[in-house]
């Protein structure tokens, strides 16, 4: 029985750290364990340009241990109004590493998203000129798609036909979550990546819905039922280049959690390695966690991999993890895989 895995230090390719009070409450969960994050800039305003990405990296990196190692890598939130050049010289000058495309109204913080793609294309254009790529939240805002379809309907009226009319455009499905999306993935010869969360390889529908309802299982896009966790554990763990971990983990406080109309986020950032060492043990394939955490995202963003290592230890008792993380914007809870973890980090 393997009870010790050293593996290249993992990435997060889709994080969320939030700003202020709750910035400095959850930061040294994810700097803790991961060298490099693709931050997400759905902030209340949200990051638009350069010059904002700039600022909100410095506040990242004010905010974060000192003792902890941890590169923010910056996204640009994809507007209507976003202007091509600014975001040709944020990324020619290595301060942003991506953009984001919310549709309008997708998800929380999304009101400033897209509503017609075709007033982004000079953006996107651009993107595929000088090599930047998009990550996508791919679900339609569309009120009269089923929630269960909304991604699905994404891949076909909207990310395929994009895909198609900006060639060369490197994209990032972001937070996969049905079966259709990995073989769209798997479809695709090369420019298209996708990451996988935590919980979604791990929760299926139920977990939200059966034998009352859980708010702190519910996040977008929302958890589907068990073929499509299956099939995103498969391609998990298949060792697969085209997937790699984004956490998305999402906090929100308590009460703006469980209340009449929740908060869209799972906090997975405290106790994401040990979660994802017992999936791919479970799946028999502990020997490709490092592609997943640790190799394939650096290889789609043209980056290297870490040269620090990190030792994960299997122990004979179940590791303490706390429930919640107190913030100066109040207590967030962190998920419960609803299983014993074995694997802690050493
Ligand atoms: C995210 C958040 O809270 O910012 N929520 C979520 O459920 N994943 C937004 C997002 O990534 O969709
Ligand atoms: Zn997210």
């Amino acid at each position: 029985m393997t009870t010790s895995l050293t593996i290249t230090k993992p990435d997060d390719w889709h994080l969320h750290l939030r700003d202020g009070a709750m910035l400095e409450g959850i930061i040294a969960s994810s700097s803790r364990h991961f060298h490099r994050a693709i931050i997400m800039p759905n902030l209340v305003p949200p990051v638009v340009t350069t010059a904002e990405a700039v600022s909100y990296r410095e506040r990242i990196l004010a905010a974060k241990p000192r003792a902890d190692f941890f590169n923010p890598l910056m996204t640009l939130y994809l507007t209507e109004n976003t202007d091509p050049a600014d975001v040709a010289a944020g990324f020619a000058d290595g301060l942003v590493t991506a953009v984001k495309l919310y549709p309008a109204g997708a998800t929380t913080n999304s009101a400033s998203g897209v509503k017609d793609i075709t007033k982004v294309y000079p953006v996107l254009e651009k993107m595929a000129e000088i090599g930047m790529p998009l990550c996508v939240h791919g679900e339609v805002t569309d009120p009269s798609v089923d929630i269960f379809d909304r991604e699905a309907v994404f891949i076909d009226m909207v990310l395929d036909p994009l895909r198609k009319r900006i060639s060369g455009l490197k994209v990032v499905m972001e937070h996969v979550t049905t079966r259709q999306g990995v073989d769209y993935v798997l479809s695709q010869e090369a420019g298209l990546g996708a990451t996988i969360t935590t919980h979604h390889l791990i929760i299926n529908r139920n977990a939200i819905l059966a034998g009352g309802i859980r708010p702190h299982y519910y996040c977008l896009p929302v958890a589907k039922r068990e073929e499509h966790r299956l099939a995103l554990r498969s391609a998990a763990t298949s060792g697969d280049r085209r997937f790699f971990l984004g956490t998305d983990s999402a906090p929100h406080s308590d009460p703006n959690k469980e209340t009449a109309c929740g908060c869209a986020g799972i906090f997975t950032a405290p106790n994401t390695l040990s979660c994802l060492a017992h999936v791919f043990e479970e799946e028999g394939a502990l020997d490709r966690l490092e592609a997943f955490t640790s190799l394939n995202g650096p290889a789609f963003y043209g980056l290297q991999p870490n040269e620090e290592k990190i030792t994960l230890v299997k122990r004979a008792e179940p590791v303490a993890c706390p429930s919640k993380v107190h913030t100066g914007d109040g207590d967030v809870t962190v998920f419960d895989p609803m299983f014993p973890l074995y694997w802690d980090v050493q």
